[in-house]
């Protein structure tokens, strides 16, 4: 059977990988098991309540939802709560299902689906590798590989200096730029196993990377360069219905 240089390409990476390509990502570490076991961190006598500041906040976010439909701000105020401690405890969760008026349950299966939430604690960074269809044929194994030796750490692990959280995701929808990790609310982009080194000496000396793609393209254009719109629009009434 003929296969171009790029299917051959691509099914080269795809035999390196661990992940087959019919598997969901690791679920481990820092979202933890699906159930709760309480710990010494994390049990029903955990301290958390929201702060005044983010009491305005939740406010504000409720007021954009209709009576009787204030669930819909589940995950925004989620958010609020992990912003705010961290992380996730039961306390956090069940505070929010009070504010929100719901069932504790209708938060937990939220914030056990989304892997944006963490229901334990994490590192300051908190680094999350795609390695999804598009980021695993641009070879994420690389990148994953690279962040666990310069690290020292595997998926669901974090630093001994609690510094770093390493997890793997499903596509952060980013594809056009695989491969590529979210670091906090950094994204990271065309990567090489090289960036990621440099991104994570930059931040374990204090210094936050400027986000984007590390190819020196602009956002998502064409990795090849610009095939149109690559000068001033022209012709009659630009801009303006000539029918007007
Ligand atoms: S597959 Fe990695 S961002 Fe979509």
């Amino acid at each position: 059977m003929f296969l171009s240089a790029a299917v051959r390409s691509a099914v080269s990476h795809t035999a390196r990988q661990v992940r087959g390509l019919h598997r969901s990502a690791v679920r481990s570490g820092a979202g933890g098991i699906f159930v709760h076991r309480d710990t010494q961190d994390n049990n029903p006598e955990t301290p958390f309540e929201f702060t005044e500041e983010n009491k305005k906040r939740i406010q504000v976010i409720l007021s954009m939802y209709p009576e009787g439909h204030k669930q819909a701000a589940t995950i925004p105020v989620l958010d609020l709560a992990q912003r705010q401690h961290g992380w996730l405890p039961l306390t956090a969760m069940n505070k929010v299902a009070e504010v929100l008026g719901v069932a504790p349950m209708r938060v937990y299966e939220v914030a056990t689906f989304y892997t944006m939430f963490q229901r334990q604690p994490v590192g300051k960074y908190f680094i999350q590798v795609c390695t999804t269809t598009p980021c695993m044929l641009c070879n994420s194994d690389s990148i994953l590989e690279a962040i666990q030796n310069k690290l020292g750490i595997k998926v669901g692990e974090t630093t001994a200096d609690k510094m770093f959280t390493l997890i793997e995701v499903e596509c952060l929808g980013a594809c056009v730029n695989a491969p590529m990790v979210q670091i906090n609310d950094n994204y990271y982009e065309d990567l090489t196993p090289k960036d990621i080194e440099n991104i994570i000496d930059e931040l374990k000396a204090g210094r936050v990377p400027a986000p984007g793609p590390r190819s020196g393209r602009f956002s998502c254009e064409p990795s090849g360069g610009l095939t149109s719109l690559t000068g001033p629009p022209t012709g009659p009434g630009f801009g303006v219905r000539p029918d007007l």
